[in-house]
C-alpha cells in the first residue's frame, strides 16, 4: 500500500505537495469516492481520478545523461540558459535530475521518473562511488592529497575519506582524479578551494559501476535494468555496512 499523493505524484501527473493540495481541496476520487484525507493508502490498482481525469502509474525510466558544460541541473531555467530538461523533451514522461552537477562542470547525471531511486541514490548514507577528473590551479603536493584523502572540515562537517590520484602537472595547473563516496552540493570544489586550489575544469566520469563509455556531451543512454539493480544493492549494502555507522556524525572545530 503507498500513499495516495505519491502515487497520483508517481503518475507525473503533479509534484506530490501538489497532490496534497489536491487531495485537500476534495480534488481527488478513488473509485469514484472523494478521498480527501491526507495520509490514505491505496494498492494503486484502483481507478483514481485528479480534477475528473483518470491517472495511471508511470513506467519507471532510468537514463545516463553526458551533461555538456553550461547547461543547469534543472527542469526549467528563470534566466533562459539552457537546462537537462530541453535534452529529454522527446521523453513521454517527465524525467528529473538525480542529484546536481554545475554548470560548468560535465559528465555523467541520472536522470529518472522514480522518485525512490533518485531518494535512494541522493540519501547521505548510499556512498556510490563517484568519480572526477579535475584539473585546478597551482601543484598539489602529496601533503595536501593525503589530508584530502583523510577528511577535511567544510562548514564544520568532515568530508569521507576518499582517494585521489595525482595524473600530472603541466605549466601551472595539477591534472588528477578523486573518488568520493558522498555527493555533497559544491563537494569537489570546495574541498580544493580550502587547500587553497581553484577547480579550472571538473568532469564526472562515472558514478559506481557507470561510466560514460560511448557517449558525447548532450547524448543519454537508457540504464539496462541490471544497472539499476546494482546501483540499489550498492546503496543499500553500503547503508547498512558497519564502517558507515558514525560517518554522518558532524564534529566542529
Ligand atoms: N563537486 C563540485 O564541486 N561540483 C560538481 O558539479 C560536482 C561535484
Amino acid at each position: 500500500m503507498e500513499r495516495l499523493q505519491k502515487i497520483i505524484a508517481q503518475s507525473g501527473y503533479c509534484s506530490r505537495r501538489k497532490a496534497e493540495e489536491l487531495i485537500s481541496a476534495g480534488k481527488v476520487t478513488v473509485n469514484g469516492e472523494v478521498v480527501d484525507v491526507l495520509g490514505t493508502k491505496v494498492t494503486g490498482k484502483e481507478e483514481i481520478c485528479v480534477n475528473g481525469q483518470i491517472i495511471s502509474k508511470e513506467e519507471k525510466k532510468y537514463f545516463l545523461f553526458y551533461k555538456p558544460k553550461g547547461v543547469v541541473t534543472t527542469m526549467h531555467d528563470e534566466k533562459g540558459r539552457p537546462c537537462v530538461a530541453d535534452f529529454f523533451s522527446e521523453i513521454d514522461e517527465r524525467v528529473y535530475p538525480v542529484g546536481r552537477l554545475d554548470y560548468d562542470t560535465t559528465g555523467a547525471l541520472f536522470m529518472t521518473n522514480d522518485g525512490d531511486f533518485a531518494n535512494l541514490m541522493m540519501h547521505p548514507s548510499s556512498h556510490i562511488d563517484k568519480i572526477y577528473e579535475v584539473v585546478v590551479d597551482g601543484h598539489v603536493s602529496e601533503e595536501t592529497k593525503k589530508s584530502l584523502e583523510r577528511g577535511i572540515y567544510i562548514e564544520g562537517v568532515k568530508t569521507l575519506p576518499c582517494r585521489i590520484k595525482i595524473n600530472g602537472y603541466n605549466e601551472n595547473v595539477t591534472m588528477l582524479m578523486i573518488k568520493l563516496q558522498e555527493g555533497k552540493n559544491r563537494q569537489v570544489k570546495k574541498m580544493f578551494e580550502a587547500a587553497g586550489h581553484e577547480v579550472k575544469r571538473l568532469h564526472r566520469m562515472a558514478i559506481g559501476p557507470v561510466t560514460l563509455k560511448g557517449l558525447e556531451p548532450g547524448m543519454a543512454r537508457r540504464l539496462t535494468p541490471h544497472e539499476v539493480g546494482v546501483l540499489v544493492n550498492l546503496a543499500k549494502t553500503k547503508k547498512s555496512h558497519p564502517k558507515n555507522k558514525n560517518r554522518n556524525k558532524s564534529k566542529r572545530k
